[in-house]
């Protein structure tokens, strides 16, 4: 309505005059912070054209701008965003990292928000979020792959426990949104299988933008993987990154790294020290096989670019340390992370792939393509669950579990170094990952799926009821 758009204005407006704003929103798209406890703003998603990197780009974009707005709020906040739906096909929207109930009108994924419709989402951040980096997008089966594709998402921040960290706090935000486009639209099966990856690599919309740090200070990069299936391997150059969080959701200590693997759905967050020689560095995309595809069919396959061994590293962004050398310290702990006790049960999982009659290829969870009406997993509230997690296929899979985070206990019987939150975890062929999930607060059915949004079209998805 024009009477919440103006107030959307108005806030935006008076932000500069009353206070100063804490952090400067991403380029091309706008900044909602929560204003006296409620985080309130007019999502409307349609098509629209917009201009990516030097061309004209057909997208799909929420508020005609790529990423979409960046939100932010504080654990305790209320959130209500109406959304409008002017796409050609039905939509709606799921938030990664919340903790909110997987029912209307919060994280409801089976709700349809027909063409032309309107619905108000409506939900409390939790009091005791850890606050971290979220993440939206749509999650309606059928359209979810090509809505995302097409570039519907954006990020949620909650500014929490790392937020309060002096070094954290003087060290330069930067966000970077990962994003390909298909400039040249062209059909393919097989390109769904493989999972479609755009021609246009983008951060923030842009390629190859620019940022500037100071010299010797430190800057904090907040990633997230907000593409269809392109994984993001990144480097930069010689420098190490220090992981602070993995997905939205803080480490104990900083851990260095000297490259970093993004799947589609994984957020990271690194600080990265300024040199103390002024120049500039180069954010790389390495090359990484995630599959043999070559496997499924015979020869090369149009539209299949999983197999990149050979393709040279492409630069997402570069970074330019500037001005006076300022040294700034490094911070030594972040927030504490407990370790979980032991599971009440353990559940085994199989992701693969096989051939269904009529339909092709089929992408299985536990050998079965999903069946919304079907309840897979049901689990009892306040317990918690170790679910080992087996891919017996030839692509990677990045599984994904709704509304409750996990700990990675163990990857191929090996246990992890140091216990870590998650929401979407890496299950590279032939590998075996356990997690550990605790089912707490919420009621409700949702899903777990493979983050290769192709995949979950294609079947690789289950159902969960918690009571
Ligand atoms: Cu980002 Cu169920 O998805
Ligand atoms: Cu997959």
């Amino acid at each position: 309505t024009a009477g919440s758009a103006g107030a959307v204005l108005l806030s935006q407006c008076s932000r500069g005059q009353t206070q100063t704003p804490s952090k400067p929103p991403i380029r091309g798209s706008t900044f909602y912070p929560s204003r006296n406890g409620v985080l309130e703003l007019d999502l409307e998603a349609r098509q629209s054209q917009i201009q990516l990197g030097g061309q004209r780009i057909e997208v799909l974009a929420y508020n005609n701008q790529i990423p979409g707005p960046r939100l932010e709020a504080k654990p305790g906040d209320r959130v209500r965003i109406r959304l409008q739906n002017n796409l050609s096909n039905p939509t709606n929207l799921h938030y990664h990292g919340l903790h909110i109930p997987p029912t209307d009108p919060a994280d409801n994924v089976f709700l349809r928000v027909g063409r032309g419709e309107q619905v108000t989402y409506e939900f409390s951040i939790p009091p005791d979020h850890w606050g971290g980096l979220a993440y939206y997008h749509p999650h309606l089966h059928g359209y979810v792959a090509d809505q995302v594709l097409g570039g519907l998402g954006g990020i949620f921040v909650v500014r929490g426990a790392l937020d309060h960290i002096p070094e954290i706090q003087a060290a330069e935000e930067i966000f970077l949104f990962l994003k390909d486009f298909i400039v040249e639209p062209h059909q393919s099966m097989m390109g769904r299988m493989a999972g479609r990856e755009g021609d246009l690599v983008t951060v923030n919309g842009q390629v190859n933008p620019a940022f500037s740090i100071p010299a010797g200070g430190l800057a904090r990069l907040r990633l997230v993987n907000a593409s269809n299936a392109r994984f993001y391997r990144l480097s930069l150059e010689k420098h190490p990154f220090y992981l602070i969080a993995t997905d939205g959701y803080p480490l104990s200590v900083p851990v260095e790294l000297s490259e970093l693997l993004l799947s589609p759905g994984e957020r990271a967050e690194v600080l990265i020290q300024g040199t103390q020689e002024l120049g500039q560095y180069r954010l790389l995309n390495l090359p990484y096989r995630r599959g043999r595809m070559g496997m499924m069919g015979r020869g090369r396959m149009g539209g299949m670019r999983g197999d990149r061994d050979s393709v040279a590293p492409q630069v997402l962004a570069t970074l330019t340390y500037s001005g006076q050398v300022q040294p700034q310290s490094f911070p030594q702990r972040l927030i504490a992370v407990e370790a979980l006790p032991d599971p009440t049960r353990v559940r085994q999982f199989v992701l693969n792939h096989g051939m269904a009659p009529g339909q092709g290829m089929v992408f299985l969870m536990n050998g079965k393509p999903f069946d919304p009406q079907r309840i897979d997993t049901e689990v009892v509230l306040n317990t918690i669950e170790d679910w080992e997690i087996t891919n017996t296929g030839v692509m990677d899979h990045p599984f994904h579990l709704h509304t409750n985070p996990f700990q990675v206990i163990a990857r191929n019987g090996q246990p992890t170094p140091y216990p870590a939150w998650k929401d979407t975890v890496l299950v590279p062929t032939g590998e075996t990952v356990r997690i550990r999930i605790p089912f707490k607060d919420y009621p409700g059915k949702t899903v777990y799926h493979c983050h290769i949004l192709d995949h979950e079209e294609l079947g690789m998805m289950g159902t969960i009821e918690m009571r």
